[in-house]
């Protein structure tokens, strides 16, 4: 997307909405102890979900979508994995990025994919709510992850069970019931799903600090 135009303008608008005392303009805060991200960085998902202005037209097929972040998510888990014991710095930053993705992504599904799969394939409905139950697990160890510090004695473990159980929930989602998610909606579906989820990666939250997301996670402690 092209610096200037108005979808970057009100994409700057909302991330500054966002913003929390102390940090920057167009920064969001990951928490107290972890500090500010930037907001526009390069590698933003938000803005990777524009194509650029000559670029190649960009598929809005909704599980070619989720497959392109479940990728990112599985590459940052394995850079997570290959950095040494000591490596508190970079740990912190691929789990601030880890945070990131893995809040966007979960809002996206919670919000368009997931309720729009059980209302039109109500077979899908015990896959759905499993997967409700997965992602609320992995908000939980989120959330807690805001909160520590890189070189906590806990954080590589907290880490580690994080990303075990989200690379379980995405085999299950790649393998299990994806596969007739495709079948039961077909193209046309697909490519109206995507579109609907490119729209809410717009207002998606960033960071668990986010109201939005915050609110997630205590609705389905409070049900
Ligand atoms: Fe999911
Ligand atoms: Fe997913």
């Amino acid at each position: 997307m092209r610096v200037g135009s108005p979808g970057r303008r009100l994409l700057g608008q909302v991330l500054t909405a966002m913003s929390f005392a102390g940090c920057g303009p167009g920064e969001v805060e990951v928490s107290p102890l972890r500090g500010c991200v930037h907001a526009l960085d390069e590698r933003s998902m938000i803005d990777r979900a524009h194509p650029l202005p000559n670029g190649p037209p960009m598929s809005t097929d909704a599980i070619v979508l989720l497959k392109n972040d479940h990728k990112e998510i599985l590459s940052t888990f394995k850079a997570f994995e290959k950095a040494g014991d000591a490596a508190h710095v970079e740990k912190g930053r691929l789990v601030t990025k880890i945070i990131e993705l893995l809040t966007v992504h979960t809002y996206i599904e919670n919000e368009v994919m997931y309720p729009r799969v059980r209302e039109l394939l109500p077979d899908l409905e015990d896959d759905i709510l499993e997967s409700y139950e997965e992602h609320h697990v992995a908000d939980v160890l989120v959330t807690e992850l805001v909160a520590m510090k890189p070189d906590a004695e806990r954080f590589t473990a907290k880490t580690t069970v994080l990303i075990e159980n989200v690379r379980h929930h995405i085999e299950e989602e790649e393998q299990e019931w994806f596969p007739q998610v495709r079948e039961g909606l077909g193209r046309k579906q697909l490519q109206e799903l995507g579109a609907e989820m490119l729209a809410a990666k717009e207002k998606a939250p960033r960071t668990p600090a986010a109201p939005s997301a915050l609110k997630k996670t205590i609705d389905a402690v409070v049900r």
